[in-house]
C-alpha cells in the first residue's frame, strides 16, 4: 500500500563545509529521511561520500539514514556503512551480476535493503526481487549528480512498481530520485512513490528556507 508521502533530503545539495549542522538543520525542518548518495567515480562519473563520513554524521539526526550506494562492486562495502549507522542501503541491479546476493548480504547486516533501478532499466528488473526488498529506488536521472533534470519516462515506471508492490502485500517504500520539486511531487505521489528524494529542491536557498522547501515537496501547495 501507498504510504503517506515522506521527504528524503540528500545531502549531496547541502554545503558540505558544515555536513553535520545541514543535517541537523533538515532534520529540523521535518525532514523524514536523510539521503547519503554514494558515489566511486567508476559506476557514476564522481566520487562522493564514504563511510567515514557516514559515521561522522550518524549523531547529528535520529532520522533513518538512507544510504545509496552508486558503487561497484558493491559487496565488499556493504558492512561499513551499516557499521557507520545505515538503516536501508540500496544496491543498483546494474551494479553487479548478483544483486540478489548483495541484497541477502545487506539484510544480514541486520539493515533494511533497497534496489534502484537506473533510468534505462525496467520495472521487471525488480520482479525476482520484491519479495525480499524493503525499498525499491526508481532513478529519475542518470545517477551521478545533483541538479539534473526530471526524466518524466521515470513516471510511467512508478506506476508499473507500484501495481507490483500492492500486489505482492508488502510494506515497500517507492522511492524516487533525481530533479524533483514541489512542482513535479503531485505528479510524483499520483504515480504511486511514497518516498521523494529532494536534494536542490531542499538545499536551495539555505537554512532559513528549508522547512518551506520540505513542506512544498510533500505536495500540500
Ligand atoms: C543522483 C543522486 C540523487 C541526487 C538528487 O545520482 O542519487 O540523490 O543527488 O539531487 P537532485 O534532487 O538535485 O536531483
Ligand atoms: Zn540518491
Amino acid at each position: 500500500m501507498q504510504q503517506p508521502v515522506r521527504i528524503a533530503p540528500s545531502i549531496l545539495s547541502s554545503d558540505f563545509a558544515r555536513l553535520g549542522d545541514e543535517v541537523r538543520a533538515v532534520s529540523e525542518a521535518g525532514a523524514d529521511y536523510i539521503h547519503i548518495d554514494v558515489m566511486d567515480g567508476h559506476f557514476v562519473p564522481n566520487i562522493t561520500i564514504g563511510p567515514d563520513v557516514v559515521k561522522a554524521i550518524r549523531p547529528c539526526s535520529e532520522l533513518p539514514f538512507d544510504v545509496h550506494l552508486m558503487i561497484a562492486p558493491v559487496d565488499a562495502y556493504v558492512e561499513a556503512f551499516a557499521d557507520a549507522g545505515a538503516d536501508i542501503i540500496t544496491a543498483h541491479v546494474e551494479a553487479g551480476v548478483h544483486v540478489h546476493r548483495t541484497l541477502q548480504l545487506i539484510k544480514s547486516c541486520g539493515v533494511k535493503a533497497g534496489v534502484s533501478l537506473n533510468p534505462g532499466t525496467p520495472a521487471e528488473a525488480v520482479d525476482n526481487l520484491i519479495h525480499m526488498v524493503d525499498l525499491i529506488l526508481v532513478m529519475s536521472v542518470n545517477p551521478g549528480f545533483g541538479g539534473q533534470s526530471f526524466i518524466a519516462s521515470q513516471l510511467d515506471k512508478v506506476r508499473r512498481i507500484r501495481s507490483r508492490i500492492d500486489q505482492s502485500g508488502r510494506d515497500i517504500d517507492l522511492e524516487l530520485d533525481g530533479g524533483m520539486n514541489a512542482e513535479l511531487a503531485p505528479e510524483a505521489i499520483a504515480a504511486g512513490a511514497d518516498v521523494l528524494v529532494a536534494g536542490s529542491a531542499t538545499f536551495k536557498d539555505g537554512p532559513a528556507r528549508y522547512a518551506e522547501n520540505i513542506r512544498l515537496l510533500r505536495g500540500q501547495g
